[in-house]
């Protein structure tokens, strides 16, 4: 069997799948492994399953045990890995797709809903016993239903917020590098950059791929471009964020409200963030439903099998 060690707790069927083929090291105690630790875990280890939160950078693949041959992450995205390093290292890398587009779609519409209605001032006055009753100027939100969602990047996950945002019949205007079929469309409005889009984003939902290319891709200047009062969702990656811009934009009203599942240098966010009422934040939990979790460990699973099986990888990241 193979060794494969596990970077983080994994949902229980997906641990006991993993025990069933592998000689598999999970990590009992959950504790995020230093690079070190790492390391010397992966000592005489074929395989590493890993998550978003272990940076798998060149100096880490270089430093790898020549026995690990591939690195399943258990994420769609893959921005935590040095990519280029693991094609010259000859090292495979997987991800897991498609499983987990529902519910990060679904994390998007929870943050646009609650930033627009203001749901954590609501839940923080309740259980704070602030709450004095019902009146008609109380925590006014802004209507989501007839405004201009605009999704930049409109890949399985931004098709899957638009579907669900045609619900409130908002409608859609999107940015991606190229245009979806005609069928696939759905009548929304395509923009050929999203300098030209953020001006129809009545509602700004971020579903870019992470990675230095899209580093504080949301800047103060692109920022301006925003109607005054436009609400920012991201559940992609918190590195597309200038966050000292999106702050201030938030101080200032600029920005009406934010809603957030995902942050640079995550546990770490900006402290900015904490003070602000008009920012909804999550712990990133985009994916966090058991269904999904598990999809993802099968996926990640599957990919490994393949692997060991002596074929190619389903979710090839360095194809
Ligand atoms: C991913 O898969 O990339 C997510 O961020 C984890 O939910």
């Amino acid at each position: 069997m193979p060794t494969l060690l596990i970077s983080r707790r994994l949902p229980p069927a997906v641990e006991q799948r993993a025990a069933r083929s592998y000689d598999a090291r999970p990590n009992q105690a959950d504790e995020p492994y230093t690079t070190d630790r790492l390391l010397a875990l992966a000592a005489d280890a074929d395989a590493l399953l890993v998550c978003p939160g272990n940076t798998i950078d060149a100096a880490l693949i270089g430093r790898l045990p020549a026995s690990v041959k591939i690195v399943a992450t258990y994420s769609v995205g893959y921005d935590h890995i040095d990519v280029k390093a693991a094609i010259a290292r000859g090292l495979v890398v997987t991800n897991t797709p498609e499983v987990l587009t529902d519910a990060t779609a679904d994390t998007a519409i929870l943050l646009m809903l609650a930033a627009a209605r203001r749901a954590g001032e609501g839940e923080r006055l309740v259980r704070a016993g602030k709450w004095d009753g019902w009146k008609p100027t109380q925590l006014l939100g802004t209507h989501v239903s007839g405004k201009r969602l605009g999704i930049l990047g409109m890949g399985r996950i931004g098709q899957a917020v638009a579907k669900r945002a045609r619900g409130f019949d908002m409608e859609i205007h999107y940015s991606d590098i190229r245009r979806q079929p005609p069928e696939r469309e759905h009548g929304a409005t395509f923009h050929a950059t999203p300098e030209d889009l953020l001006p129809h984003a009545e509602v700004l939902s971020l579903h870019m791929p992470g990675g230095a290319e899209n580093a504080r891709f949301l800047n103060a200047a692109r920022i301006a471009l925003l109607p005054a009062g436009a609400i920012v969702v991201n559940s992609a990656r918190g590195t597309l964020v200038d966050d000292d811009a999106l702050i201030a934009a938030l101080k200032s009203g600029r920005i009406a409200a934010a809603g957030l599942d995902v942050y640079a240098n995550e546990p770490h966010l900006h402290p900015g963030y904490l003070t602000l009422e008009n920012a909804c934040l999550l712990p990133h939990l985009g994916s966090a439903t058991l269904e999904t979790r598990n999809a993802m460990g099968f996926r990640a699973l599957d990919n490994l099998d393949a692997f060991f099986a002596g074929k190619t990888p389903p979710d090839l990241v360095t194809g």
